[in-house]
């Protein structure tokens, strides 16, 4: 029972040394996704659907528009997002890895505000990366699961997606 409480209180430490010290100072975003499907399928989603946004009309609603495709290799994806209101550009990156046989793929998408004083972003970073894989239909693909936290994406719990 010691042992188990020690052990407990240790992680709980490298819990808060880590919230002290690794705590962003740009508004950030970054997300593991899963998917039972090739790698190349949720490549070409993501592609075509950055490329469908990149329109500067937010018709499709809150932040589905002015996407901006940087480079694209089946393995990584790198792209830049602005604002509706034009100030603020943030950079998102998606890296691909396939696992079980290239049947399954495992997405790591990283979001960062250029601004540095743009701490508080409103889930915008969250959102900017969570929208492709909405809008592409990934999110409804075989096996899917997303695997983030508060910490690891500002302001996350309370992003309504819909706006930002
Ligand atoms: C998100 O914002 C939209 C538009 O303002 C609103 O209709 C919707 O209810 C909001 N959703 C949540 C979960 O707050």
């Amino acid at each position: 029972m010691h042992r188990v409480h020690w052990a407990f209180t240790a992680l709980l430490g490298i819990g808060s040394f880590g919230f002290c010290y690794a705590g962003p100072i740009h508004a950030q975003c970054k997300v593991d996704w899963f998917f039972g499907i090739p790698c190349r399928v949720v490549y070409e989603s993501l592609v075509s659907q950055i490329k469908k946004w990149t329109t500067s009309s937010c018709m499709a609603g809150g932040q589905r528009c002015l996407y901006k495709l940087q480079s694209a290799s089946v393995h990584f994806i790198t792209a830049k997002h602005t604002n509706p209101d034009k100030r603020h550009v943030e950079d998102i990156n998606f890296r691909l890895v396939s696992y079980q046989f290239f049947a399954s793929c495992h997405v790591t998408a990283m979001s960062i505000s250029e601004t540095w004083y743009a701490i508080k972003d409103h889930g915008t970073n969250y959102c900017n990366l969570y929208n492709l894989i909405e809008g592409s239909h990934l999110t409804q693909s075989r096996g899917y699961k997303e695997v983030t936290s508060e910490f690891l994406c500002t302001q996350r719990s309370t992003a309504n997606c819909t706006v930002y």
